[in-house]
């Protein structure tokens, strides 16, 4: 199996990119090929003339992704922006590209309807995130429910690239958990930054983590009477870190009557608290050893591009280009 997936450093990671995809990233690493990386070339498309902001969220996010078990012995870790073959790639796809397809790109529709500008980095972002799956033969792509289109449109790509130019490039699958493909957030909608109903991983203190899980919103069932747990937002993100046992025990207290929605917050608050905490020891250390988090993402860089250029070159003498290596 070769494996590949990306996260854009747009800010902090939440929960749903754990669930959603982090948390697969690290299950999948032992794969034949594992390729990870900082999708820092696509958050050009938001942020923009902050040098400082884009860089530290990059280190930030490496710095996330080896906090919570991304292994860089067995997996490649490596930013989008140390590998100069996605653009070629990018290219070549770009001149296969029919517009319909963009057009229908969701990221691009809703971005556009909250009135960010739409510029042609925008509309033509689906093909970068296929240049950075195909670049690498990858056949496996961990991600949220949220991507599962540009993984299609990524195979719609490769299929197109292959009818005109000969087999060449392998065509990915989309690789998502049913039960946490869409993590919903403090709100009950898709937890999301641009909603504003997210729960990052990394909280900067417990007290802060905490306000955010009582913020969450329930229905107004008072404390004595009995709660129906699914469909209940504390409970569905309490799923996420509690074993069929543990699930079973708190529905039961839901159903038994005589505990409030706060009580099952501060369930969740200490499950969250347990869960990562081995995960914030081991970024408190890393932090003090950006070095070594540079060495990573340097070496990564390095293995990523040798696998580019072998795929790039056989595009360059599909297309009737000389090969570069
Ligand atoms: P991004 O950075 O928005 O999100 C990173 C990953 O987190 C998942 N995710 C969620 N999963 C479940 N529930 C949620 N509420 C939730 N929110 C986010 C996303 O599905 C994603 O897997 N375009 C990509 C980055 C990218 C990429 C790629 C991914 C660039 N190139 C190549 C895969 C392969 C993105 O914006 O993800």
């Amino acid at each position: 199996m070769k494996v590949l997936s990306g996260i854009q450093p747009t800010g902090r990671f939440h929960w749903g990119n754990y669930f959603g995809a982090i948390k697969q990233y690290i299950e999948l690493q032992t794969a034949e090929q594992a390729f990870y990386f900082i999708a820092d070339l696509h958050a050009m498309t938001t942020i923009r003339g902050e040098p400082e902001t884009l860089a530290g969220f990059s280190r930030d996010a490496a710095i996330d992704l080896l906090s919570l078990g991304l292994d860089p012995n067995q997996a490649v870790l490596f930013r989008q922006s140390d590998v100069p073959e996605i653009t070629e790639l990018y290219w070549a796809l770009l001149t296969i590209t029919q517009m319909h397809l963009l057009d229908k790109g969701h990221s691009f529709k809703e971005k556009k309807d909250r009135g960010l500008p739409a510029d042609a980095g925008l509309y033509t972002y689906p093909i970068l995130q296929a240049a950075d799956i195909l670049l690498y033969d990858s056949d496996t792509v961990p991600v949220g429910a949220d991507q599962v289109q540009h993984i299609e449109i990524t195979r719609d790509l490769a299929a197109r690239f292959n009818h005109i130019y000969g087999e060449t490039l392998v065509l990915p699958k989309a690789h998502v958990v049913e039960a946490t493909g869409k993590v919903v957030g403090t709100d009950g909608e898709k937890m999301s930054k641009s909603y504003g109903n997210t729960i990052d991983i990394f909280e900067p203190t417990p007290k802060k983590l905490r306000k955010k899980i009582m913020a969450i919103k329930t229905d107004s069932t008072p404390v004595e009477d009995p709660k129906e747990p699914e469909g209940d937002s504390v409970f569905t993100l309490y799923k996420l870190f509690a074993d069929d046992q543990q699930q079973a025990a708190l529905a039961e207290r839901y159903r038994a009557g005589g505990m409030g929605y706060g009580d099952a917050k501060q369930t969740l608050y200490e499950a969250a608290m347990d869960y990562f905490g081995p995960a914030f020891e081991k970024r408190q250390e890393l932090e003090e050893d950006l070095d070594t988090v540079e060495d990573v993402l340097r070496a990564g860089a390095e293995k990523a591009r040798a696998k580019g250029a072998e795929v790039l070159d056989r595009v360059r003498s599909a297309v009737g280009f000389k090969k570069r290596s």
